[in-house]
């Protein structure tokens, strides 16, 4: 059984119910996060809820839940579901309207909830040399066919979904989104691309998410001393990269071993991913033992 936060109530997640009259359900019209707990401990739990208020603040959605009380729910959710390492997700919509209409609600109820999954075994393995191989993806690049405000975290994600499915359906990982012949991002990650010693990632604007663990990545590569630039990435200079990673929560640094069936480097994960990724596992493991470098 699964105890989720619906609405003020913790509930068995088969009782708890929305409205067909919600407009999350009607029009998707809400935000979200996901935030990762490494040993009972949230990691960038403050960054997520500042984004997830941007994101609130966006679609013009007032809610007045404090940080502290995001917290207790989120703790409490671990508790309730006997869990320490988990990935929490959290979605406020606008609630639910008597009728369906475009209008937004003047007055609105949102609806809150939040929910916690066991850790993917993949983010448990502390023994990094297997876990190159297996980290590694490949990926396509595809036209970015979503809205102009990708720096909201919407629930509306049929774009992204349609863009992972193209990259299934040809036998890769993931797509890598380009706009006006820029490579943004991905469908659920940031994007980052490796040249001699300089790391680059495109910038924060509208056209993408700003990721908390883009801005980790970003803090820890100029801890290990190396230089790091946001700028624009065209489609061709992607292509020509030494190492292409993507970040994002659940797949913390993932290597781009290929793209659109040419390899990437050597085709395999690139040294500068092993330093970044081996001081992302050390800090995790610093978090299971119960030691937060970061708080
Ligand atoms: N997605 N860009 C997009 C489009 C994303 O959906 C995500 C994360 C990111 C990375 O953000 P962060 O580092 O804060 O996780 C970038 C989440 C994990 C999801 O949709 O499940």
């Amino acid at each position: 059984m699964s105890i989720v936060y619906l609405n003020d109530e913790y509930l068995d997640s088969k009782q708890a119910q929305i409205s067909v009259m919600d407009r999350g359900f009607l029009f998707a019209d809400g935000v979200y996060e996901v935030i990762p707990a490494y040993n009972g401990q949230y990691f960038r739990f403050e960054q997520h809820i500042s984004r997830l208020n941007q994101s609130l603040a966006a679609i013009h959605l007032p809610l007045s839940i404090s940080l502290a009380n995001w917290q207790q729910i989120a703790l409490r959710l671990l508790e309730a579901n006997e869990l320490v390492n988990a990935t929490l997700y959290l979605q406020v919509t606008r609630g639910v309207d008597p009728v369906r209409q475009h209008l937004l609600t003047q007055s609105p109820k949102p609806t809150i909830l939040a929910m916690v999954t066991p850790l993917p075994e993949i983010q448990l393995q502390a023994n990094i040399k297997d876990l190159a191989a297996v980290v590694a993806v490949t990926a396509i690049t595809r036209t970015d066919i979503r809205w102009h405000r990708c720096d909201i975290k919407s629930t509306s994600l049929l774009a992204n979904c349609l863009l992972l499915q193209e990259a299934l359906e040809n036998g890769k990982d993931d797509t890598i989104l380009v706009r006006n012949g820029y490579a943004v991002e991905a469908t659920a990650s940031n994007l980052f691309m490796v040249k001699g010693q300089q790391i680059i990632t495109p910038p924060l604007d509208a056209e993408i998410l700003a990721g908390v663990t883009r801005e980790f990545v970003l803090w820890l590569a100029k801890e290990l001393g190396f230089s790091t630039q946001e700028r624009l990435i065209s489609e061709s200079e992607l292509a020509t990269a030494d190492e292409i990673w993507l970040t994002s929560t659940n797949k913390e640094i993932r290597p781009v071993v290929e793209l659109n069936d040419v390899n990437i480097g050597t085709g395999r994960a690139g040294p500068v991913w092993q330093q970044l990724f081996e001081a992302y596992q050390q800090l995790k493991n610093d978090l299971y033992q119960g030691f937060n470098p970061l708080s």
